[in-house]
């Protein structure tokens, strides 16, 4: 489908604003790829883990640089993807569905979120079926967008329904790069404040008829390259206004740029090797 962009131009124009966010972060500290359950872990190449502290650091400062507030998650020793703080719920309106992981190497992180989400004295659900988090559920103020096909059960988005009362709208991952939802679609602007969703994707990632859906849903979202993909373009985390995501992903920050976003780039190289990057280790606490 082809969006004339005369209809780009619309969006673009309007004054984009941020609103401000609650994340939860948890510091590499015994980050490492010592196991491979996506096809970017290679155990067999040492990780640097100062370079990876630093890469977080940097990203958490630019959350409160943008006046985001950041709690941390206490990393434990022998969880090397605990950084990956995205995957351990899915919080909306002050209700918690937790995790409940595919992979056995990281079932112990889930007591752990279970945990830090109660002591906030939030609602939380126990998952009682697979899935990842907000690694596979992107949500929006009108609709919960799922991802299935590598990690979360098609059975956990009729959970999520019921559990958040928001429509849930299942999608087919088929490529096994783009595990998780969240590497191949981002939400810009949750449509909090502006009422009106935009989400940016790679289309490729997802099955044709999950193309057909995002098309109808959102006929003028921002559709990214591969080669923009595959840096981890679209593990973007985006504030209504400020797009924070991989430098490397220049081809799409220049369309983010086009609508009147502002992209910040960030190097989150080093926690790519195992498989992720900004919105992989920023788990949103939406508490309204
Ligand atoms: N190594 C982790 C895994 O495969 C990376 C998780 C990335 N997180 C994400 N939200 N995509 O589970």
């Amino acid at each position: 489908m082809t969006t004339p962009s005369v209809s780009l131009i619309g969006p673009a124009a309007q004054e984009r604003t941020a609103t401000p966010r609650h994340y939860l972060m948890c510091p590499p500290t015994h980050f490492d790829v010592r196991y491979a359950i996506n096809p970017w872990m290679d155990p067999g190449r040492p990780v640097d883990r100062g370079r990876a502290l630093a890469q977080w650091e940097h990203l958490r400062a630019v959350y409160t640089g943008l006046g985001h507030r950041v709690s941390l998650l206490d990393p434990s020793p022998g969880l090397p993807d605990m950084v990956f703080t995205a995957n351990g719920a899915v919080v909306v309106g002050g209700t918690a569905f937790g995790a409940r992981f595919r992979n056995p190497e990281r079932t112990a992180e889930e007591a752990a979120h279970l945990a830090w989400l109660r002591g906030r004295g939030l609602d939380v659900h126990a998952s009682g079926t697979v899935h990842e988090g907000e690694g596979d559920f992107a949500v929006t103020s009108s609709l919960i967008l799922a991802g299935t096909g590598f990690r979360t059960d098609q059975a956990a988005h009729m959970e999520a329904q019921e559990l958040f009362g928001l429509p849930v709208v299942g999608l087919r991952l088929v490529d096994p790069r783009f595990y998780h939802l969240d590497t191949a679609l981002a939400v810009l602007d949750d449509g909090r404040a502006s009422g009106r969703a935009d989400i940016a994707y790679f289309p490729g990632a997802f099955s044709g008829a999950a193309q057909q859906v995002l098309a109808r849903l959102f006929p003028d979202a921002v559709r990214v390259a591969e080669a923009d993909a595959l840096v981890f373009g679209l593990n973007a985390v985006g504030d209504g206004r400020n797009v924070v995501l991989p430098v490397q992903a220049a081809g799409f920050a220049a369309l983010l740029r086009d609508r009147g976003y502002h992209p910040i780039g960030v190097d989150t190289s080093e926690l790519a090797r195992a498989g992720g990057g900004p919105k992989c280790c920023t788990q949103e606490i939406r508490t309204a």
